[in-house]
């Protein structure tokens, strides 16, 4: 027996692999801190839920649901798109559901990325889209999410020949894993280089609602005409802290919106009716729990802010999403930095280079614990002298 190449081309899962270090540490009796996840530690809200307990009773929702989501889940996510960035889409062709967004990812490389194509994809970046382009057989060609930039992917320093290569494009803001976030302008830009080298452009917008101070974040589909090259993945993961019921849905460009549905009908079955119900009650459901759940995650980077200066960290404004991108001690790797913090303070950080060779010098926390659990977190630092400048004296 033996695995495919395709397979032993993408390394394992780097989640997979940072939880299993975790569990050895923990099988120890150290009590770990994980600010590693990014998966929202509240509930979803009740209405969602009950929404769901009813339609389970409901016989209809045990058969095989419809290709591309039930009409009521389609209109329901259109009218929340109206309501939020005042845009329409037509619920027959420009939208389909998803079994979260991760699958987007997967499944629209495959409908658009043949053997030898190039994919654009930031780095550092969410895994799948570099994962899913080699599982394609695709190359992926790495855009640098630097500092200096502000994390946005420098377009005009992609190469003629590689841009005319390229038949997808992903951006995502907010941003994971670096919590940048970008202006309508980058958008624009974004577009009209899609469309001078005929490109799909694929904006994930993930962490669309988890935003702070007033900022708010962008849909591509405000650029003029971006349906012509651009489709958008949206998820009620992080939104309705709905991670673990996996639904989301992709729109915009009809031609491309088709492909990764054709492609997902030979595939999966769509998603359970009974979660496309109580997707609808979270989409027509009040604002208060998003709100609620940023004011959390607001309260938590205020206080994860206060203690890191303290330990030495000069940190930037974080507007959206749950991580910090923040550097490693001078003179450490991201591995080297996060082995330190796991088995001398028994704190998950995954390294910067999880994320894409441009990782290196990083390392990611999230906001997804409590204020007392990040509180524990930070006097182990200190009480490890796990400080920004901690190496300075030996470089
Ligand atoms: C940028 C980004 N895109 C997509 C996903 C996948 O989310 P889901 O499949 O739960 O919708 C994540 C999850 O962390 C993410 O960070």
């Amino acid at each position: 027996m033996e695995i495919s190449n395709r397979l032993k081309n993408i390394p394992p899962y780097v989640f997979a692999e940072l939880d299993k270090k975790r569990q050895v540490v923990a099988a120890r009796g150290v009590d770990v801190i994980n600010l590693g996840i990014g998966d929202p530690d509240q509930p979803t809200p009740k209405h969602v839920v009950e929404a769901m307990q009813e339609a389970l009773n409901n016989p209809l929702n045990h058969r095989y649901p419809p290709f591309g989501g039930t009409k009521e889940y389609k209109e329901a996510a259109v009218r929340w798109f109206k309501n939020r960035f005042g845009i329409e889409f037509s619920v027959d062709n420009e939208i389909t559901s998803l079994i979260g967004s991760k699958e987007g990812i997967h499944n629209v490389i495959h409908a658009f990325v043949d053997p030898g194509d190039i994919a654009l994809i930031p780095d550092p970046a969410y895994p799948v889209y570099k994962s899913s382009t080699v599982l394609a057989g695709g190359t992926p060609y790495a855009m640098p999410l630097l500092p200096e930039n502000e994390f946005l992917a420098d377009l005009d320093a992609i190469p003629e020949d590689i841009a005319r290569k390229a038949k997808i494009m992903f951006l995502n803001y907010p941003n994971n894993p670096t919590g940048a976030v970008c202006d309508l302008a980058y958008l624009e830009k974004a577009v009209a280089f899609a469309r001078k080298y005929d490109i799909l452009f694929v904006h994930d917008l993930a962490y669309s609602e988890m935003t702070f101070d007033g900022y708010k974040a962008h849909s591509v589909f405000e650029v003029p005409n971006a349906k012509d090259v651009a489709i958008e993945l949206h998820s009620l993961s992080k939104t309705f802290n709905m991670t673990g019921w996996r639904i989301g849905f992709a729109i915009g460009n009809s031609y491309a919106v088709k492909a990764l549905a054709q492609l997902k009908s030979n595939i999966d079955t769509d998603v359970f009716r009974a979660i496309q119900v109580a997707a609808i009650a979270a989409f027509d459901g009040p604002r208060t729990d998003i709100e609620r759940c940023n004011a959390i995650y607001q309260e938590r980077r205020d206080v994860t802010f206060d203690a890191l200066r303290k330990l030495g960290w000069s940190l930037k404004p974080l507007r959206a999403t749950f991580y910090m991108w923040l550097p490693v001690p001078t003179g450490m790797t991201a591995a080297d930095f996060s082995t330190l913090m796991l088995e001398e303070a028994g704190i998950v950080v995954p390294p910067g280079t999880a994320y894409g060779a441009c990782g290196e010098g990083f390392f990611r926390m999230s906001l997804c614990t409590d204020k007392a659990r990040l509180a524990e977190a930070f006097a182990r630092m200190e009480k490890h002298s796990i400080t920004f400048d901690r190496n300075a004296a030996k470089v």
